[in-house]
């Protein structure tokens, strides 16, 4: 594991964006597996910038999401498939054909996450995942004691998830109670993995997962058994970390 560490939001947002971009450029074709909220959002941004500045051409890369929350599609505007149009995919070249989501819409919940699996195998695998971090240690919307060994499957949001999430939505209630996810299984597979977290309600979570016991209790401490992961953080989310006298 490597750790980059960020003075702030913005420094963090600038290296993983520098990471995705040495993608992009040494595979023009790559596959990206994207994440949503906040963590992501300066990242994109970074590179919305470098592609209006002609440094980076997305015509090529193929996407596929972590996960999408069910009953909602592209219309809701809490919807995962709305936000990566809104904060990336409107803003680059990347071809819609090559952009995929799991399919909230799908109430088969066995179906979409069959078709998903295919999605993600058709497209070769995935070259980098982008993660963020639960404050539970989750990871896409792998729960604590989600099984290592699951690939796409409908989740039962936990209330802390629902909780953290709900100031998305216009109150708790709306938060919808389920998602299909990728499974840890093929978050794992992935050949390159990009974890970012930013902020004191972070540190915790970074301080299990990557420095303590690899454990279904906290998803991403099963990233410890990756062999390409880079973390990039800033001081707070590593202020744990730290404290244990680990960096
Ligand atoms: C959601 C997403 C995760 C994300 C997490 C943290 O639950 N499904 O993929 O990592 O929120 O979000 P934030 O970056 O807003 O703290």
């Amino acid at each position: 594991m490597r750790i980059y560490r960020a003075d702030n939001y913005q420094a963090l947002s600038r290296k993983a964006a520098n990471i995705i971009s040495a993608q992009v450029i040494i595979k023009p074709d790559c596959v990206l597996g994207l994440a949503t909220g906040s963590s992501p959002l300066g990242t994109y941004a970074q590179l919305i910038d470098w592609y209006n500045k002609g440094d980076l051409d997305f015509a090529e890369v193929r996407s596929v999401n972590l996960d999408e929350y069910v009953g909602l599609g592209p219309q809701s505007d809490q919807s995962y498939v709305y936000f990566m149009h809104k904060n990336f995919f409107d803003h680059i070249n990347i071809k819609a054909e090559n952009i995929n989501i799991p399919d909230g819409t799908n109430r088969d919940a066995e179906a979409e996450c069959w078709r998903y699996d295919q999605v993600i195998e058709r497209v070769g695998g995935i070259d980098l995942q982008l993660l963020g971090i639960g404050r539970n240690g989750h990871i896409g919307f792998n729960e604590p004691g989600a099984a290592f060994e699951k690939f796409t499957h409908c989740v039962n949001l936990t209330e802390s998830t629902i909780e953290a999430n709900k100031r998305f939505f216009a109150s708790a209630d709306d938060v919808p109670r389920q998602a299909y996810t990728m499974g840890i299984c093929s978050i794992m597979h992935a050949r390159k993995i990009l974890l970012i977290a930013a902020g004191k309600d972070k540190a915790e979570a970074v301080y299990q997962s990557f420095f303590g016991p690899v454990t279904p209790n906290v998803p991403a401490s099963v990233l410890q058994l990756h062999q390409d992961v880079i973390l990039v953080a800033d001081e707070d989310a590593l202020s744990e970390v730290k404290a244990h006298g680990l960096i």
